[in-house]
């Protein structure tokens, strides 16, 4: 019964309490066809009122015309009632209602599909079957086991139209013969005799493996409480990604499950019966999941190399392998070993994620495998040569964004048939080289990308010698590049100027490039010209500039579907005539005046050399000639404004008035004035050129007029140049003004520390 009608059933139960508790119901109701009628049946539903009044009867809440026997009885005909309603009476002004729920239904059909299984050996056996359509109505179904006499197991049929009923096997039998019965008030069926073999039901309980022991290629299964005469096993098992195999084994033992792969998860579950011919199959076991051990791997490394370009007689290769697979690797490789044989075998032993490795060699013997816990694979020799290189054998035909067909003729590469080995990688990514083995003349590449160019070759292995076709440029998908070359001056004149630019980043570039363009904008003309350049060059050198013009010059890409945008734009200026001139004037100036400072020096280094001499002769070599006696200190010494200084420290005996000493301010004879400060005795002129040491306390024979300042300002970048005077320097102290020595002394210790 629906829940429906059994809340309504409560509602009017609750409606008669509440009517009786004021004295019994406004009025009770009937129906000619009961509470349960069949779909679509006739039938008369009629009530009796105990009151006078104003008589109503609806059916689920709508209102019903009816006819009026007498004063007490109304009723309706019902026709074709094919769902659930509640028909109900009152009075017009009493609220209070009675009514009845009328449910159309089905007598119940054949019982089907009786299915009787014994839960073990000792248990309880449960059946059940199907009666056909929904009732919709209240369906009672029973069981009677024959050989039991007046013993019925009864159910109630669920909403999904099965019926069951669960019964203990009493005594000894070796059949099962049972009756079945289904009713409701609407009809009902019988169906029998059913007999089963009580053997032949017999579901085991569910088995559980205990546990498992794997070696590299074979599993045993251990299960628990078996009985004894339970024989038959069928185990399932699948690899990781797999599909499930299965296997029957009649003895217990050997629960042994071989052929499998090495280091692989498997899944089992088991299941068991009484025998082939007996019994049903029980539910299966939870699964239990095991790995099998590693082995060491027993095929070769598929590898391949490129050449590099080396300058040295050495040859270098970049040689590249694949990942075995998980079949082949039989385990977790650790690392792979790459041997180098010379005089004695050199190994290499690179990580798991290393698929390439440079090697640079004279004769190259190169043997490569893997290694995992268990071993090593067996080696794959391969003899590095240089490679013949042909090219334009190769053509192409796009198939789809990610595939190329690629096809070339035997006789361009190979002499006979043969094997090649045709790889792949994008422009500028040789880490990503990828390759195949084909014996045919054509192949489809597949897994590239839309917006990378490729390039690669095709290598015929002949016996003979390997010789490859390389094939250039080729793309799945064009594009025009996404982005242009920023353009970077690289010299300038005044009438030619170099451009370099920038290489546009590869995923920028959409597809291959063929060429650039150099556009150049005379910003006072306003004419454009432009010049292509073939990829990959990345510069140009514009001639034919006018000086003294400023210019706008831009690059764009191409691929073979178009031009791309303009990168940055470069604006420059050609220098004019007048400023080359200046510049050039600059230039000379400048040499000019560095040739004077380096003469400068020169000149004034002769009297660093005798600070030098005096305070660390061990800078200086000791035979140097005179300065005093050198020719410019001669030629110097032309009487030209002599001044005198007065010499406090000298020999007192010899006067009594403060000695002095004559210092002459002689310039250098030339546009540059180089003043020097000469001492000379008391007595002796302009014109006398010996000069007189006078102590060797006092050996200052030249005195520097920056001297003095180079002792005062430590620290000063020009302290060891003391002589570099610049007209610009003001003399520390005044021409003409008398100057004693004591004044002038240079303490040399602070001016050269040797240490
Ligand atoms: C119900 O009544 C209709 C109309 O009077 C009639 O056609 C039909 O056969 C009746 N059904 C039954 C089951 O008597
Ligand atoms: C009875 O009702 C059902 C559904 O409401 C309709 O399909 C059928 O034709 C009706 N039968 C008669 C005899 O009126
Ligand atoms: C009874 O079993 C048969 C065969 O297994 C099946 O085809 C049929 O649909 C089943 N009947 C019901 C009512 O489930
Ligand atoms: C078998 O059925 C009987 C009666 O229905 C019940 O009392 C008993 O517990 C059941 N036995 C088992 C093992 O389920
Ligand atoms: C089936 O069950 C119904 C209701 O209990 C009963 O009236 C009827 O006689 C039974 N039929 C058989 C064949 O046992
Ligand atoms: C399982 O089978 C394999 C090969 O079939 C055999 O080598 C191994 O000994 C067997 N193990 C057990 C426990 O029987
Ligand atoms: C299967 O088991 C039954 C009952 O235990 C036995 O009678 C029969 O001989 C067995 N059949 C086979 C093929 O083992
Ligand atoms: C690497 O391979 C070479 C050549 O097969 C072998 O002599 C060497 O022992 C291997 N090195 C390691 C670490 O396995
Ligand atoms: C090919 O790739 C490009 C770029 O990713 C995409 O715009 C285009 O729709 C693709 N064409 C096809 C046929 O998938």
């Amino acid at each position: 019964m629906s829940s429906e009608c059994t809340w309504s059933v409560l509602l009017i139960f609750h409606f008669i309490l509440a009517a009786g508790a004021v004295g019994g119901t406004v009025c009770t109701v009937k129906s000619s066809g009961g509470k349960e009628v069949l779909v679509g049946s006739n039938f008369t539903v009629s009530c009796l009122f105990k009151n006078q009044c104003t008589k109503l009867i609806f059916q689920d809440k709508k209102k019903l015309m009816h006819v009026e026997f007498n004063s007490s009885v109304v009723s309706v005909d019902v026709k074709n009632l094919t769902k659930f309603s509640i028909f109900t009476c009152k009075c017009m002004k009493d609220p209070e209602p009675c009514g009845i729920d009328i449910t159309p239904g089905h007598p119940p059909s054949i019982p089907e599909n009786l299915t009787c299984i014994r839960k073990t050996e000792f248990g309880n056996v449960s059946c059940t079957w199907k009666t056909g359509r929904d009732t919709k109505i209240t369906t009672t179904c029973q069981l009677r086991v024959e050989g039991v006499p007046d013993f019925v197991y009864k159910s109630v049929m669920n909403s999904a139209g099965f019926c069951s009923a669960t019964f203990p096997i009493i005594g000894s039998m070796s059949h099962l013969i049972v009756w079945l019965n289904v009713s409701n008030s609407l009809g009902s069926t019988t169906t029998g005799p059913h007999t089963f073999t009580l053997s032949n039901i017999v579901k085991p309980s569910r088995p559980n493996i205990r546990h498992l022991e794997c070696s590299s290629q074979y599993c045993s299964l251990h299960t628990n409480n078996h009985g004894a005469h339970l024989h038959l096993f069928e185990v399932k098992y699948r690899g990781e990604n797999e599909t499930w195999k299965n296997l029957q084994t009649d003895a217990e033992s050997s629960l042994n499950i071989s052929s499998l792969q090495p280091h692989t998860n498997y899944e089992f579950q088991i299941r068991r019966k009484i025998n082939h011919t007996v019994g049903l199959w029980s539910d299966w076991s939870l699964a239990k999941t095991a790995k099998t051990k590693e082995e060491a791997p027993d095929k070769v490394l598929d590898v391949w190399y490129l050449q590099e370009h080396s300058q040295s007689q050495n040859k270098c290769f970049l040689i590249f392998w694949k990942e075995l697979s998980k079949s082949d690797a039989k385990g977790e490789i650790q690392m792979y070993n790459i041997s180098e044989k010379r005089m004695k075998v050199k190994s290499i032993i690179v990580g798991p994620t290393r698929r390439h490795y440079n090697i640079c060699c004279t004769y190259c013997s190169v043997s490569v495998s893997a290694i995992n816990s268990v071993g090593q694979s067996p080696v794959r020799f391969i003899e590095l040569r240089s490679l013949g290189l042909v090219s334009g054998f190769v053509s192409h035909n796009t198939l789809n964004n990610h595939s190329i067909a690629l096809f070339w003729s035997t006789l361009a590469i190979a002499t006979h048939r043969t094997e090649y080995v045709l790889h792949w990688y994008p422009v500028g990514r040789r880490d990503r080289l990828e390759w195949i083995r084909v014996v045919d003349t054509k192949a489809i590449i597949r897994g590239l990308h839309p917006k990378e160019c490729y390039q690669g070759a095709v290598t015929a292995l002949c016996s003979s010698g390997f010789r490859m076709a390389s094939i250039e440029g080729i793309s799945t998908w064009k594009s025009v590049p996404e982005q242009g070359p920023v353009p970077q001056q690289n010299w300038k004149k005044s009438e030619s100027l170099q451009v370099k630019w920038s290489e546009i980043p590869h995923d920028k570039r959409r597809g291959c490039l063929t060429k650039y363009t150099v556009y150049l904008k005379d910003n006072v003309k306003g004419d454009i010209q432009n010049n292509d350049v073939k990829y990959p060059m990345k510069q140009y050198t514009i001639s034919g500039l006018s000086p003294g013009h400023c210019y706008n010059l831009w690059v764009t890409a191409w691929t073979d579907a178009g031009e791309g945008p303009r990168g940055s734009d470069l604006p420059f200026c050609t220098p004019s005539d007048t400023e080359k001139l200046l510049s050039l004037v600059i230039l000379a100036g400048g040499a000019v005046l560095l040739t004077c400072l380096v003469l400068l020096c020169i000149c004034q280094f002769s009297c660093v050399q005798s600070r030098f001499l005096t305070c660390c002769k061990c800078l200086m070599p000791r035979d140097i000639p005179d300065p005093a006696n050198s020719k410019w200190a001669k030629d110097c010494a032309i009487d030209q404004g002599e001044m005198k200084f007065p010499l406090h420290q000298y020999d007192s005996s010899m006067s009594e008035e403060p000695d002095t000493v004559e210092v002459e301010v002689v310039p250098y004879p030339s546009s540059f004035t180089c003043t020097y400060i000469k001492s000379f005795s008391q007595t002796s002129g302009c014109s006398d050129t010996t000069l007189i040491t006078r102590s060797s306390d006092i050996m200052e024979d030249y005195i520097c007029t920056h001297g003095a300042r180079s002792g005062e300002e430590e620290g000063d970048e020009f302290k060891f140049l003391p002589c570099t005077v610049s007209p610009l320097l003001e003399p520390h102290f005044p021409c003409g003004g008398k100057l004693t020595l004591d004044v002038v002394k240079i303490d040399c210790s602070e001016f050269l520390d040797c240490t």
